[in-house]
């Protein structure tokens, strides 16, 4: 069996994401009139209420009070925080692993998309830049789900892919593909693909480094594929290939930011660290 197939077949291994989860992923794909058929999956599945309740009174929101029930929750934080700290509660299990292909560590890779999800919200409510925040927001901590599967044949092919990446200037989701038969990207779609994601989000896995020129203009994958590039640029746990994609500046256009704005963003998440890193504990 070649390690492509072998690859794919490993899909069937993960340990799926929990199903209100997958819920929550298909309504956020469109806030139109979905936004009360998510509070009431919130509002009705027990675990999902014991953790936001955990979460809520615990001492990194610091409420004056004790929360009662998730409708206290959401009438205290709001509800699109509350989707937020579902999504990244019900997620976190499936990424906390070590990926050793890539060079991260035992819940690095989850810290590195925790990162994107909150430079991704940033851009959104910073810049006014016209998006879905939830679907952006789940995109950036999900866009790399192909690394669960695929690091473990990374591992195995390092140092192929390092001669290709510094002999001959590939990217490193080309070499995958080269060496591999698929990059992480491919394979984290037929993953989305198969849990049943909603289109838009499968479609922006796929995207999220902008390798099919297409991309470059739809807006959501162009934002995600800036919320890792500053990810990349602050050095914050993105591993062995760190940096080895290639930069459009097109798309700090097709934004309407600027490098100023990037470094901004930078700062701004500094200044955020330690409050990023109490959420990864909370979870
Ligand atoms: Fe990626």
């Amino acid at each position: 069996m070649t390690d492509l197939q072998d690859a794919i077949d490993a899909i069937d291994t993960l340990k799926p994401i929990p199903p209100v989860a997958t819920q929550i992923l298909i309504l956020t794909e469109d806030l139109n009139n979905s936004l009360t058929e998510i509070k009431d999956l919130i509002l009705h599945d027990p675990t999902i209420t014991a953790n936001v309740l955990r979460m809520c009174n615990s001492a990194y929101f610091g409420l004056a009070r004790k929360v009662e029930s998730v409708h206290d929750a959401i009438m205290l934080l709001g509800l699109d925080r509350i989707i937020e700290l579902v999504l990244t509660v019900s997620l976190s299990d499936t990424f906390i692993d070590e990926y050793k292909g890539y060079g991260l560590g035992e819940g690095e890779l989850w810290r590195h998309a925790l990162l994107s999800a909150h430079v991704a919200k940033t851009l959104v409510n910073h810049y006014g830049i016209s998006a879905n925040k939830h679907l952006v927001f789940t995109a950036a901590l999900l866009k790399d789900i192909g690394k669960l599967i695929l690091g473990r044949y990374v591992a195995f092919s390092l140092e192929k892919i390092n001669i290709l990446v510094h002999s001959r200037g590939y990217s490193f989701d080309e070499t995958e593909k080269e060496v591999i038969g698929m990059n992480h990207e491919e394979l984290g779609a037929l993953i989305a693909e198969k849990w049943r994601f909603a289109e838009k989000l499968i479609y922006i896995i796929q995207n999220h480094h902008l390798l099919d020129k297409s991309a470059r203009v739809n807006s959501e994958t162009v934002l995600i594929y800036l919320a890792d590039i500053v990810c990349m640029l602050m050095a914050m746990n993105t591993g062995v290939d760190r940096l080895a994609y290639q930069f459009y500046g097109d798309a700090l256009k097709r934004m309407q930011l600027t490098e100023d704005d990037l470094q901004q963003v930078i700062i701004e998440t500094n200044e955020n660290r330690e409050n990023i890193d109490g959420l990864l504990n909370l979870v």
